[in-house]
């Protein structure tokens, strides 16, 4: 029986790879600039985190998390995201000791059990970041702009930044009391989740989807409209902070998010044209958290985008990200004299910098050029007993077709001074 990948989780293939390396580095140098430094998390943890962490009454803890018993009986969690890990090692870490604020990012696979469909996968990746130990509202322009400058990067430009704030622990109590009295008299005309979430997490209704529903949460109370004096004045400084950066922005009240982590800010960047997976980046701020994970009470502010979405969405704005440079030279040999030198020369090479291969097949030597050709080598050359007799060789250029003769002893060296000066151009 041939054996197949999980529903919902898929291979990178050699072919693609490319674009996951570039997304990748552009994000991590970007990182870098900004003074944020990679964290490494564990891929399970303490299902306990993300119950208190994440939140019990969320989709994500209710039904979407790979939980499973180890052999020692403990029940751990794949991680559907990655902010409550990070948080745990903070706190574990004593990080809140160092001078703060505690700038991180990671790049990091999550694990989720959701309804698959294009742009919503089991295992997915993520690029995050979180900053932990400010409050005020600077930080969190510094956060959203991390995404800006990224998507600018790499060349996005209908991205959508959507914002809101939804609170702090004063502000949200008086305002669910007051969502709740709306939404009491509709409880029989609204969906089976909306009425589990009344009593449980009734924020969350303002994010329904039903269609059902949606026509009476247009005149549901915000949270928006409803901030203490403190959180409006944080708000003001976000939206200020953003204009002073030229950052454009729109105002989505409606956003709360579907982790219960959130205080204050939060955040998306919408595709345009990404239909219903189009949330490419979300995030927040997360005041309460580290306290709740069993730490001080420090204040932290973070993001994740999909990386999955991310490169769905440079496609749907035609934005291409070119294959790495061909290999540089292949070796094609003609008896064994021949193969032994091609595998001291190609050592030599690869030692240098230079991408260099030879046959490792046994083939013929027609069979060695196709193989070249089909590769992409920028250039060839062919040795066999004549060649090593008279020291040298013919090195062809695979683009222009130019052959010129070189001495064997040669081609080491100038084949790394070529490849120094293509790549002192290149930069
Ligand atoms: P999230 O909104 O759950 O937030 O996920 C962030 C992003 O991950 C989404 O916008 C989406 O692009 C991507 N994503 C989520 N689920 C899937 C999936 N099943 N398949 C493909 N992509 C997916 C968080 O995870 C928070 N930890 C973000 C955060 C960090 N807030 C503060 N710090």
């Amino acid at each position: 029986m041939k054996i197949q990948a999980p529903k919902g989780t898929r291979d990178i293939l050699p072919s693609e790879i490319h674009r996951w390396q570039y997304v990748s580095n552009v994000f991590a140098g970007l990182c870098d600039c900004f003074g944020y430094k990679e964290i490494r998390i564990p891929v399970f943890e303490h299902t306990e985190l993300f119950q208190r962490g994440v939140g019990d009454t969320t989709d994500i803890v209710q039904k979407e998390m790979y939980t499973f018993d180890d052999k020692g009986g403990r029940s751990v969690t794949l991680r559907p995201e990655g902010t409550a890990g990070v948080v745990r090692s903070y706190i574990e870490n004593g990080m809140y000791s160092l001078p703060q604020p505690i700038k991180l990012y990671y790049d990091i696979t999550a694990y989720r059990y959701e309804n698959v469909q294009k742009g919503r996968y089991r295992e997915f990746h993520q690029f995050g970041v979180e900053a932990l130990g400010a409050a005020g509202p600077e930080i969190d322009v510094e956060i959203i702009s991390i995404l800006y400058m990224f998507f600018e990067k790499l060349g996005l430009k209908q991205t959508g930044l959507n914002i809101n704030s939804i609170g702090c622990p004063a502000c949200r109590k008086p305002y669910l009391e007051k969502l709740k009295e709306y939404f009491r008299p509709l409880l029989n005309t609204l969906c089976a989740d909306c009425n589990n979430r009344f009593e449980k997490n009734p924020l969350r209704i303002i994010d329904c989807k039903n269609e059902g529903c949606k026509r009476f949460i247009e005149g549901a109370p915000l949270q928006l409209d409803n901030l203490c004096d403190e959180c409006r004045i944080h708000f003001a400084g976000l939206k200020a902070g953003l204009e002073n950066l030229g950052i454009n922005y729109k105002i989505d009240s409606k956003i709360v998010r579907g982790l219960d982590y959130y205080t204050r800010t939060v955040f998306e960047f919408v595709s345009e044209k990404g239909g219903s997976q189009g949330t490419i980046c979300g995030g927040g701020r997360y005041d309460g958290l580290v306290e709740m994970c069993g730490g001080p009470s420090v204040p932290g502010i973070g993001f994740a985008l999909g990386v999955e979405r991310l490169l769905m969405e440079l496609d749907i704005q035609g934005v291409t990200i070119e294959e790495p440079q061909a290999p540089d030279i292949y070796i094609a040999t003609l008896g064994q004299k021949a193969v032994d030198l091609a595998m001291d020369m190609v050592y030599k090479l690869r030692g240098c910098g230079v991408k260099a291969e030879t046959d490792l097949m046994g083939r013929s030597l027609k069979a060695q050029m196709k193989y070249a050709d089909k590769k992409r080598f920028s250039y060839t050359i062919v040795i066999g007993d004549d060649e090593i007799e008279a020291g040298k060789g013919v090195l062809k250029d695979m683009r222009t077709g130019d052959q010129k003769d070189v001495s064997l002893d040669s081609v080491v060296d100038r084949l790394k001074n070529q490849v120094k000066e293509r790549d002192a151009a290149a930069r």
